[in-house]
């Protein structure tokens, strides 16, 4: 993969970096910065050669959000941060014009122009041609076919940055683990997870699954899931994984009464349920403390862990379970890699990510890539 230190010339060279801007903003503000921070190596490494880089990202699902706040955001983390409310047009080009070697510039929001999602061929020729050279950091996105994704890099010279080189490295290490290997896969949605499962299983000594992604493999299990959520999935797909002797399931949950979902007090009203104890109103919201023994057990004997995704409903509060591995994790001896942006929120929190050996700023990318071994966006810059 050719990447950013093999650009012949960087002086004066405006760069266009697709980078992962994408970070939770609330009332204008960003209220986590740590795609932020692992975006400035490659942006660095450019404004010190003094190349003028282009920053292009989305932010949010529908294209309706700013990246203003972001850029603001930036430019408390490195100097001569600019920002342009147009994505492509006359502005657009006057901004980078004015741009001096060394300087950034962050324009809006690419999902703003229905031709980043539909990967127009107009639209990335256009935005191609802002720049002379093209660089791929956003690893979180790899996994889209969007025009910054797979499009850009037909019009223009491209090359890998270092955050995207890095996930890349390391996350291809957790492809050949170390063993005794420890997997733990949460989320929901079986069918978006069958392939990766299946992967694990493979080269893992032990797939655990979580979050609401269990109630699925219990159901199979031919156990009460009450009124919890489950995946619209092949029941006999759900079943094969399961008969994996590899696979682990929760052996409790916390669970309450589907009537008290809604109260303030649920917390106190949920109780441990062991296999067997669900009841048809219930509702699952975390694992237990009794599955959270044995994956500290698993996770003390393991040489390399692998982590995608909150435990329970960390959004209503059910964050035992999610902590309780981040706890176990943290202090095992493994090579422990984790990835998903909830499962960093949750585990920042505690303050645990530097015990952690690598951390992917990927979550449905991650997944994909440890399912594939590799991404569109990686392939479209290899062609
Ligand atoms: C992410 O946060 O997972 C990536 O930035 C991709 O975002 P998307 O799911 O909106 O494509």
């Amino acid at each position: 993969m050719r990447t950013v230190r093999d650009i012949p010339v960087y002086e004066n060279i405006p760069v266009l970096v697709r980078a992962a801007l994408n970070v939770p903003v609330a009332s204008h503000t960003v209220v986590n910065d740590y795609r932020l921070r692992r975006a400035l190596p490659t942006i660095q490494y450019l404004t010190q050669r003094g190349a003028r880089v282009i920053l292009i990202s989305h932010i949010g699902e529908q294209g309706t959000e700013t990246l203003e706040p972001v850029a603001r955001a930036l430019g408390r983390l490195i100097p001569y941060v600019s920002f342009c409310p147009d994505t492509l047009g006359p502005n657009a080009r006057a901004a980078i014009r004015g741009l001096t070697p060394g300087k950034i510039l962050v324009l809006e929001n690419l999902r703003r122009n229905r031709g980043e999602r539909d990967n127009t061929a107009s639209f990335a020729r256009d935005v191609a041609a802002l720049g002379d050279v093209f660089v791929q950091d956003s690893f979180d996105t790899c996994h889209r076919p969007h025009a910054s994704i797979i499009g850009i890099p037909a019009f223009l010279p491209s090359y890998a940055g270092l955050l995207l080189e890095e996930e890349v490295q390391e996350l291809s290490r957790a492809l050949s683990p170390a063993h005794p290997a420890l997997a733990v896969i949460a989320g929901a949605k079986f069918n978006t997870k069958e392939p990766v499962l299946l992967r694990l299983l493979g080269d893992y000594d032990r797939v655990f699954v979580g979050g609401a992604l269990a109630n699925d493999f219990l159901k199979a299990d031919g156990q009460e899931v009450g009124k919890s959520l489950v995946s619209i999935a092949d029941q006999e797909k759900v079943k094969n994984v399961l008969r994996n002797p590899k696979l682990l399931i929760p052996v409790d949950s916390r669970v309450v009464d589907a009537r008290a979902l809604k109260e303030a007090n649920m917390r106190e009203t949920a109780r441990i349920a062991a296999a067997g104890q669900i009841e048809p109103t219930d509702v699952i919201l975390d694992h237990g403390p009794g599955t959270s023994a044995l994956l500290a057990d698993h996770a003390a004997r393991a040489k390399t862990i692998l982590w995608n995704g909150p435990l329970g409903m960390y959004e209503k509060g059910f964050v035992d379970a999610t902590d309780a591995l981040a706890r176990a994790i943290a202090s095992s001896k493994a090579f422990s890699i984790v990835g998903g942006g909830d499962t960093i929120a949750a585990i920042e929190k505690l303050g645990l990510l530097p015990r952690f050996s690598f951390v992917s700023t990927g979550g449905g990318a991650m997944l994909d890539f440890l399912a594939k071994g590799s991404l569109p966006g990686i392939d479209a810059l290899n062609r």
